[in-house]
């Protein structure tokens, strides 16, 4: 149901208007001044707002564009008196949809909201369209098939309007989560100042305050010069706080206390400084999990969860499974210069019936390998890695040992082990994209000690006993 904010200090009008939009079954709210209206629209989104240009403290104009600022969609009739139709031009000029005068008629005022509605949806449709088509970073289109990813869709477009909103992104590793953050980013108002990122389970905890916070010159040994962090540097832009489930308690708290003041103080300083950014926080944790288990404040996560925005995994949108091979597909396949032209059935059906543990990013490497080691017209059954095809999917990976191939004049056992653990490796590798500190949480091994197997395969992986 369509939300109307209607603003005018005469008790007539308003009541006036209320009953007729309310018969047309739209939800109204009223302020009776420009504060009261300032407060209501920070609050609760609207679709429409009627608006009085005289208004016994702010001017109306002056609230126009406040609105146009905050949120640049948001529809505004303005209402004038018999002899203002110049500050109705005014207006006009200044953004607003349209205006009335008054004393108005019932039906004018039903028609012209139908029409300002109408055109609200088909602007809002056309966005969906031009993200889905071209997404965050120019021409990479954002897919989404299946009711759920549009459903996300819609989420990012709405939050994007509201560009002082703090969003927390949720979903499993490889879902999309970045591409929702740079989405949010490059449709809100936002857009033509910087994004931030800033992955917080890379980087030790002191380092990561002064990362975010900035420093004085010397705040702590090796503190040279001041530092501006990164809530000042992102001014006027998005911080894209990834990995937000790896923060500390203690900076946890010092993160709410900015989500709720909007003022920093760099390490070492005495000063507070605003700060104008809007938070985008992302986690493939549990967090309520992390409540209880005390790793996660609740009062953080309420200030975070605002607008939450969870991407199912995508073993849960099996359409956007083929839309999304068939995108990459043909984005390798032009840029491996091979001849693939379509996915066939059988292909498809190994395709959907996969878990994709890694998602997203795992299935576009999957596309990736195939264009780098096959070629054909239609894409089949045999170029799928092995992890794909029904045998080994009930192990539901290639790395089941049976599986594994074995040499018929017999192997050393360690030797095999060694195999078997680099390309476990490699595989968790590929899925977190080379994030050693993810891929390390996988596996369940310190970083440390996926390092240095990692320093040690890639030794041994150059002589001809391990491939
Ligand atoms: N809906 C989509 N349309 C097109 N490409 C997508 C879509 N979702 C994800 N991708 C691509 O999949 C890859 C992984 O996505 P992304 O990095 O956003 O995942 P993530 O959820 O942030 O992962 P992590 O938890 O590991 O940080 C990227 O290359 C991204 O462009
Ligand atoms: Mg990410």
């Amino acid at each position: 149901m369509e939300n109307i904010l209607i603003v005018d200090d005469e008790d007539f009008i308003r009541q006036n208007l209320e009953r007729i939009l309310r018969e047309e079954g739209y939800r109204t709210a009223v302020a009776r001044d420009g504060k009261e209206a300032l407060d209501l629209l920070r609050e609760a989104p609207f679709d429409l707002v009627f608006l009085d240009l005289r208004l016994p403290d702010i001017s109306g104009l002056e609230i126009l564009k406040t609105i146009r600022e905050s949120d640049p969609d948001l529809l505004v009739i303005v209402m004038t008196g018999y002899a203002s139709v110049e500050s109705a031009v005014e207006a006009l000029k200044s953004g607003a949809y349209d205006y009335i005068k008054k004393p108005f008629k019932a039906d004018v005022i039903k028609l012209i909201v139908k029409l300002a509605l109408e055109t609200q949806s088909l602007k809002r449709e056309v966005l969906s369209l031009k993200i889905q088509r071209e997404g965050a970073l120019g021409s990479r289109p954002f897919i989404a098939e299946s009711r759920a990813m549009k459903e996300v869709l819609l989420q990012v477009r709405e939050v994007a309007r509201h560009a002082d909103t703090t969003v927390l992104i949720t979903g499993e590793t490889g879902t999309g989560k970045d591409l929702v953050a740079r989405t949010i980013h490059n449709y809100s108002s936002r857009a033509n100042r910087p994004f931030i990122e800033l992955n917080c389970a890379t980087l030790p905890v002191n380092m990561l305050e002064s990362e975010l916070f900035g420093h004085e010159s010397g705040a702590f040994t090796g503190a040279k010069g001041r530092k501006i962090g990164l809530f000042e540097a992102a001014s006027a832009g998005s911080v894209f706080l990834d990995e937000m489930g790896e923060i500390e308690l203690g900076l946890q708290a010092k993160l709410l206390r900015v989500l709720e003041d909007k003022k920093i103080r760099r390490l070492g300083g005495t000063k507070l400084h605003e700060i104008d950014v809007r938070i985008i926080a992302a986690t493939n944790q549990d967090l309520p999990k992390a409540i209880r288990e005390g790793r996660f404040r609740q009062d953080l996560f309420y200030r975070l969860h605002i607008v939450p925005i969870h991407v199912p995994p995508l073993r849960e949108r099996p359409e956007d499974i083929i839309a999304l091979s068939n995108h990459f597909l043909s984005e390798y396949t032009k840029k491996f210069s091979r001849s693939f032209k379509s996915i066939g059935r059988e292909a498809e059906a190994f395709l959907q019936s996969y878990r994709w543990p890694g998602n997203v990013r795992e299935l576009r490497h999957v596309l990736e390998r195939i264009c780098i080691m096959h070629d054909a017209k239609v894409l089949g059954p045999e170029h799928l890695p092995a992890e794909l095809t029904p045998e080994v999917h009930e192990a539901n990976s290639a790395l089941d040992p049976i599986c594994f191939p074995i040499p018929r004049e017999g192997f050393n056992l360690e030797e095999m082990v060694d195999r078997f653990t680099l390309r476990l490796i490699m595989k968790v590798m590929d899925m977190t994209d080379g994030n050693i500190s993810k891929a390390a949480k996988m596996l369940g091994v310190p970083r440390t000690t996926l390092r240095y197997k990692l320093d040690k395969y890639s030794t041994e992986a150059m002589s001809p006993a391990v491939k």
